[in-house]
């Protein structure tokens, strides 16, 4: 199938190249003329593990291109997927500029039946604002031309995209068009050959159900993170009253991880937007407003912890943060807990040593230049010299530890794990004073 994908950033990307890697023949197209112009040369301007690979095979296989010519891309395919940014407004809500942008690009330009897919994230009633700024346009030019709009949303994990791309639970279509379904049939075949994941509703079913499944989600781990602060206090283990709950099929063993809070491009995004929807229509969404609350202190405990164990005073300390990532096999920091952390650190006069895997330098482009952060070249170097050690992100790499080197290389011998990686009491025989999270030791 002719497909054209708007928006070539992570979720259009992933999209793009996944169905052109089962065949179908895709343009991507962008505004952005630098991203468009590197990714010609096949630089891929994210990070995500096996998309470069699929993304430069599809090209070689003239499956895959990319353009910033909106006539090209309109003409191009027969299903126009949205898939361009939706950042969060002043207020909360999601700002539609871009997706109403790209309805107006395709209303200037089509000339025969488009289904008109919205990918990204949007509030419910997006589709219907997209149908009638397309109809607007059309109007404007006066051609009559018929086309569908449907909410397609996306459930992709960054670090895991492809996976839930080609692999994922359901595929979600809101529509009330018979021509749609049957397109979206096609689009989705190849990954619809064991059992039926296709699963047709209600337009705005489709486009509550995205926020849904990410608030409960949110839910939680805000939960959870929850009850551990209540464990810290009562001394008891949030380890394992997890495994306690978790084996109730019930509840379940997913999500239910405490933390330093939870954080990326869409959980804070979409709980924040979902309960001002709800206030917009004139309902309090209390639960999202607590669940959201709860994170943001969450966030905060790191650093809370480490201020305890140094009386108050983090003045001219250098502490070493391992991960800087929202979450492992990624290199965004957008709303991570790392950048509470160091903020406050850097507040308090404290310096950062710090290290991650990949998102150091995304870290650099944050945060720049300045005495107060210096990144280093492996976990090693990060301790080395260091005061003091805060885990924010659970990389593979992290999770073994010789607590006695650990102690040799700080100068207090304060741990601060944000991940619960390691076991309390192996961390206390090292002779380090290791604080973890919802473990009993509240400091
Ligand atoms: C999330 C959803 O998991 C995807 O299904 C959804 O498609 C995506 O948002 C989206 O809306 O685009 P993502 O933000 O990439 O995906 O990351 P997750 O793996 O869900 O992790 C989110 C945050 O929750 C991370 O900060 C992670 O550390 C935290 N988390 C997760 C916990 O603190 N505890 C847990 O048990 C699980």
């Amino acid at each position: 199938m002719k497909i054209t994908i708007f928006g070539s950033g992570y979720v259009g990307l992933v999209t793009g190249t996944c169905l052109a890697d089962v065949g179908h023949d895709v343009v991507c197209m962008d505004v952005d003329a630098a991203k468009i112009e590197g990714l010609k040369q096949g630089e891929i301007p994210i990070y995500e593990p096996g998309l470069e690979g699929m993304l430069l095979r599809n090209v070689e296989a003239g499956r895959l291109s990319f353009t910033t010519d909106a006539r090209e891309a309109v003409e191009h395919g027969v299903l126009q997927f949205i898939a361009v940014g939706t950042p969060p407004d002043e207020d909360g809500s999601a700002d539609l500029k871009y997706v109403l942008s790209v309805a107006t690009t395709i209303g200037e330009h089509m000339n025969d039946y488009k289904v008109i897919i919205d990918k990204s994230t949007v509030p419910v009633g997006t589709a219907d604002r997209v149908k009638a700024r397309v109809k607007d346009v059309l109007k404007d030019r006066g051609a009559s031309v018929d086309f569908d709009v449907c909410s397609n949303p996306e459930f992709l994990k960054e670090g895991a995209a492809l996976d839930d791309f080609t692999r994922g639970a359901r595929i979600v279509v809101g529509t009330d068009s018979e021509a749609v379904r049957e397109r979206m049939r096609e689009c989705y075949a190849p990954y619809n050959r064991n059992h039926e994941k296709l699963m047709f509703m209600d337009v705005r079913a489709a486009e509550l159900t995205k926020y849904a499944a990410n608030a409960m989600l949110a839910t939680k781990i805000s939960f959870m993170n929850e009850i551990s602060n209540l464990a810290e206090r009562l001394g008891a283990d949030i380890e394992e009253v997890r495994r306690g709950i978790g084996s109730d099929p019930r509840i379940g063993y997913h999500f239910i991880y405490p933390g330093c809070g939870y954080g990326g491009s869409c959980f804070p995004k979409d709980v924040q937007a979902l309960a001002r929807t709800a206030s917009q229509i004139g309902y309090e969404a209390e639960l999202l407003t607590a669940v959201e609350s709860v994170n943001k202190r969450q966030k905060v405990t790191l650093f809370d912890k480490l201020s305890r164990a140094f009386d108050g005073d983090l003045k001219g300390k250098t502490i070493a943060v391992w991960g800087l990532a929202f979450k492992p096999n990624t290199d965004d920091m957008r709303d991570a807990p790392s950048r509470t952390l160091m903020e406050a650190l850097w507040a308090a006069g404290a310096t950062v040593q710090a290290y991650d895997p990949e998102a150091m330098k995304e870290c650099r482009r944050i945060y720049g230049e300045r005495d107060e952060l210096v990144l280093v070249a492996d976990r090693q170097q990060a301790v080395k010299g260091a005061d003091a050690l805060v885990i924010c992100t659970e990389w593979k790499e992290f999770r073994t530890l010789d607590g006695e080197w650990l102690k040799s290389q700080l100068g207090f011998p304060v741990v601060v794990d944000g991940r619960n990686l390691f076991e309390p009491a192996a961390m206390k025989a090292a002779g380090l004073m290791y604080y973890a999270v919802g473990r009993g030791d509240t400091l």
